[in-house]
């Protein structure tokens, strides 16, 4: 086998030590014949071949795990969104450096923009479980200049001098907080709940169900309720802050979400005959 494997991969023999911790680091792909990858779990005397086996290794690039990404999406926003409201220079006219707005909206927007990435960042580093799992490098680019970019258009319109706040005024901005921090509440609790799903190192999975927490009884309409509640706490938002780039990053979030939500719901069904007839993947009896 190793004589297969040297051939396979002979353009890193040349770069030996990479490629030693290359396959220590388990980021090739390993295949028998045509079938689909190994997993880690997997034993050799218990795969369906005979007496001889062909490995075949598939280099799958420079990998990233999947919290570093996590982390990279949200520091950016967080800090891109602080510069527009404290208008560093350069960004609006010169006269406007380091002023404030004098409608309470924006200020009360900023609060609600860097409190959704502060919970993403304390829930990536203290409450999702992430299986091992690591993505290639380049995605990293593509995730973030996604939300890189988002973040720049919404926080240039909202916290720039002309800004007009919302057409039905404080009534708007109240009921738009009221559904933000429920959303967030519910995103949290989702979160939590699904962490208790899995213990440490497990890799059994379970069905989630409503617990006692009022917010995670969505679970028994919805596969995906964080996603849900991720939708939720943007859409109020965008009714906070009566934006465009808001609106317009609500939309493409939410198709995105719809995406991973259907894909998730079908692997839900695929996987547990007993699976909730009544769940939709991430709105209610619609979608
Ligand atoms: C949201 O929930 C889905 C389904 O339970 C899960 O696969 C996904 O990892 C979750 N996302 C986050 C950020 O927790």
């Amino acid at each position: 086998h190793s004589t297969i494997y040297k051939r396979k991969t002979n353009k890193y023999q040349t770069e030996h030590r990479q490629y030693t911790s290359r396959v220590s680091g388990a980021l090739f792909h390993c295949v028998i014949s045509e079938g689909k990858p190994l997993k880690d779990e997997d034993v050799l005397h218990q795969l369906p071949v005979g007496t001889t086996a062909t490995f075949y290794f598939r280099d799958l690039g420079s990998q990233i795990s999947w919290r570093t990404v996590f982390l990279t999406e949200c520091i950016g926003p967080l800090f891109i969104y602080l510069m527009f409201y404290f208008r560093v220079p350069f960004i609006y006219a010169p006269k406007y450096d380091f002023t404030t707005s004098k409608h309470w909206v924006v200020h009360l927007a900023c609060l609600c923009h860097s409190f959704h990435y502060v919970k993403r960042i304390l829930e990536t580093l203290f409450v999702h479980r992430f299986c091992q799992g690591t993505m290639p490098l380049r995605n990293i680019f593509k995730n973030c200049l996604y939300y890189w970019c988002f973040a720049v258009w919404m926080a240039y319109y909202i916290n720039h001098p002309l800004y007009t706040p919302p057409y039905y005024g404080e009534q708007q901005v109240k009921t738009a907080l009221g559904i933000f921090v429920f959303c967030q509440l519910g995103s949290f609790s989702i979160h939590i709940t699904l962490r208790n799903l899995k213990p440490p190192g497990s890799k059994t999975k379970k069905i989630p169900y409503p617990t006692k927490n009022p917010f995670t009884w969505i679970f028994a309409l919805v596969s995906c309720p964080n996603y849900t509640y991720e939708v939720g706490s943007w859409l109020g938002f965008t009714v906070m802050t009566q934006c465009v780039p808001v609106a317009f990053f609500t939309i493409v979030g939410f198709i995105q979400m719809t995406m991973w939500a259907k894909g998730k719901h079908r692997s839900y069904l695929r996987e547990f005959k007993e699976y909730p007839t009544l769940r939709s993947p991430i709105l209610p009896f619609v979608l």
